[in-house]
């Protein structure tokens, strides 16, 4: 007999008003889809990315999907996307912590570049904190016993050659949630990150300075599980788990979607 407390396997996420950082563009964009997809009620797309997010917004669905400019490095604004979520929609089920950048250029620690790390680190890991701060404040203050997702990265679980600053954001990141969860607990509320390997979206097209298809050749080796290549669809779908009930017992995770790459 099926279980009564799984959720049905194609609107997991019906009623739900969630928010997306980052969602203009790559993981977030796709991920913001899926949730659509999923029945959620409202997808606030929050991003830097003023024209993509509305075009993104309005081809998800006006009254489906909304965009919101914030910039994650300011706090305020952060504040104002919530509360104003939480104004418009009546309340947050969902944060999904996501808007990330790369390092700018190849340093190794010998040639950090401070004033790079400080922006690397006031979007990677203050912004994603500032996140989790306030959708946590609102769950709490609704008795929502809410879902808080963060995009980390294999890098936050393993030392690197280059961009010395992108990996310790994003072990950063994995700090954050597992404080975070053992801190929310108390209110019901989950906080979980995914961690991808490297998958060709605009930022690692952007670094690479190569087409989609030229990216992930180069990632494609580096993963022992042959014949599936990484796409933000996958990545999507582990955010989904995390989103939904089917994860209710699941908090201070950081689910590796790596092909393997972190255990070979
Ligand atoms: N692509 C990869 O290989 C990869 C691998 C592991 C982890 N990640 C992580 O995934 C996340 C999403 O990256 P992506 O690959 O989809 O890249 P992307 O560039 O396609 O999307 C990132 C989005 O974040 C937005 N953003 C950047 N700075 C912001 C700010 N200050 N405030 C609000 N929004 C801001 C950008 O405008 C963009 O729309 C990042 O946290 C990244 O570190 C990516």
């Amino acid at each position: 007999m099926a279980d009564s407390s799984m959720c049905n396997a194609k609107n997991k996420l019906e009623g739900k008003v969630a928010i997306i950082t980052g969602g203009a563009s790559g993981i977030g964009e796709t991920t913001a889809r899926l949730f659509a997809d999923h029945g959620a009620r409202m997808i606030v797309i929050a991003d830097i990315q003023e024209e993509l997010g509305r075009q993104v917004a309005t081809s998800i669905g006006v009254g489906k999907c909304h965009y919101v400019h914030c910039d994650v490095t300011n706090e305020c604004q952060v504040k104002a996307l919530v509360d104003s979520t939480v104004q418009n929609y009546g309340q947050l089920d969902i944060m999904f912590s996501n808007a990330g950048i790369l390092s700018s250029s190849d340093q190794t620690v010998l040639d950090l570049d401070f004033s790079a790390f400080d922006r690397l680190f006031a979007i990677n890991v203050r912004g994603m904190a500032a996140c989790v701060k306030h959708a946590a404040r609102v769950m709490v203050e609704g008795g929502v016993r809410g879902s808080i997702v963060c995009t980390a990265s294999v890098a936050g679980s393993c030392g690197g050659k280059r961009r010395t600053d992108y990996h310790m954001s994003k072990h950063a990141v994995i700090g954050l949630v597992r404080s975070a969860s053992v801190q929310l607990g108390v209110h019901g509320i989950r906080v979980n990150c995914v961690s991808p390997h490297g998958l060709a979206t605009p930022l690692t097209c952007h670094a690479y300075g190569m087409p989609a298809d030229e990216v992930e050749k180069l990632f494609e080796p580096q993963t022992p599980l042959e014949g599936v290549v990484l796409r933000a669809g996958h990545v999507a779908d582990a955010v989904l788990f995390l989103a939904c009930r089917d994860s209710e017992f699941v908090t201070g995770h950081d689910l590796v979607v790596d092909g393997g790459f972190l255990i070979r």
